[in-house]
């Protein structure tokens, strides 16, 4: 079977981060030391996954490109999709269809940070489905802003439904989802909400309906953090800040990912250290090649 392959979610107007967001893409915007992207990227390539479609709109594209390249710095490979109009997360599967080529993926939004102890294990159980799909359930105390999963008394899942008024649990998908091949067809089969946009819960419904929809629970010790708004954003800045200063460790670096996966040699390592090697990113990448 074919190898998973991963999409990055990064098109958007980011209209809630307006007027940051006129100038620039929402996803490239700094947390705390390196562009939002870095994190979610380094999700994929924690899960060991090198061959990854980035989706963005036709006019951020190229400064996507300049930020992220083809993907070679990484031992990764890059592919840039253009998403003409936001219809919708499904759409995605749609516009990747080419590139997946038949493939399982796991998509990751641009924007959702992940961290947590044990998180490879779970990438790992997700990715060892190869048929069905697997979401990622995150409690936290304001479902009625994502899609939110609904449980029947023996804790099955029986409704995922985008942005309830009553939410039906406290538990969120997150922005994580592990699809098998058949996800572009059902994308396409999929009818548009009232806001007009093909929703990827509407997708997962599809998944759920044929009963080969799993849920890994992130539990209470990770962070799913939250970029959508201008006080989240700085928070999740902070957290990673605080988080690195103390531990003296990246958090979300996709250089740190690759050298450990063993997809970049030291030298290729040392000569990113020493294009950075004014900002702390490159002086911390320095140290990692120390014994
Ligand atoms: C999207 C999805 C939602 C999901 C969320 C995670 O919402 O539609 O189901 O819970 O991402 O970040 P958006 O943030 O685009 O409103």
């Amino acid at each position: 079977m074919a190898e998973r392959k991963g999409i990055i979610l990064a098109g958007g107007k980011g209209s809630r981060l307006h007027p940051i967001t006129l100038g620039i893409s929402k996803q490239l915007l700094p947390v705390y030391d390196k562009p939002m992207i870095y994190y979610p990227t380094s999700v994929l390539m924690l899960s060991g996954i090198r061959d990854i479609a980035i989706i963005t709109t036709p006019e951020d594209k190229e400064q996507f490109v300049r930020t992220m390249g083809d993907g070679s710095q990484w031992g990764v490979s890059f592919t840039y999709i253009q998403q003409p109009s936001p219809d919708g997360l499904a759409q995605a599967y749609i516009l990747a269809e080419e590139f997946l080529d038949g493939a399982p993926s796991a998509m990751v939004l641009g924007d959702n940070i992940f961290f947590g102890h044990g998180l490879p294990t779970q990438l790992k159980a997700a990715d060892a489905r190869k048929t069905g799909g697997t979401i990622f359930g995150y409690r936290v105390a304001d479902p009625e802003r994502y899609g939110v999963i609904g449980f029947d008394r023996e804790g099955m899942v029986t409704s995922i439904i985008e942005k309830p008024e009553i939410p039906p649990s406290q538990y969120a998908v997150t922005g994580l989802y592990y699809l098998d091949a058949s996800a572009p067809d059902r994308a396409r089969s999929i009818e548009k909400s009232a806001r007009g946009e093909l929703e990827i819960t509407s997708l997962l419904e599809t998944y759920l309906k044929d009963g080969v929809l799993s849920v890994e629970q992130l539990g209470r010790g990770f962070a799913w953090l939250d970029t959508g708004t201008h006080a989240s954003l700085l928070d999740a800045g902070n957290f990673v800040r605080t988080l690195s200063e103390r531990q003296g460790q990246l958090v979300g670096s996709p250089d740190e990912v690759a050298y450990h996966q063993g997809w970049i040699s030291p030298e290729e390592l040392m000569s990113r250290a020493t294009r950075f090697g004014k900002s702390e990113y490159g002086r911390y990448l320095q140290r990692l090649l120390l014994p």
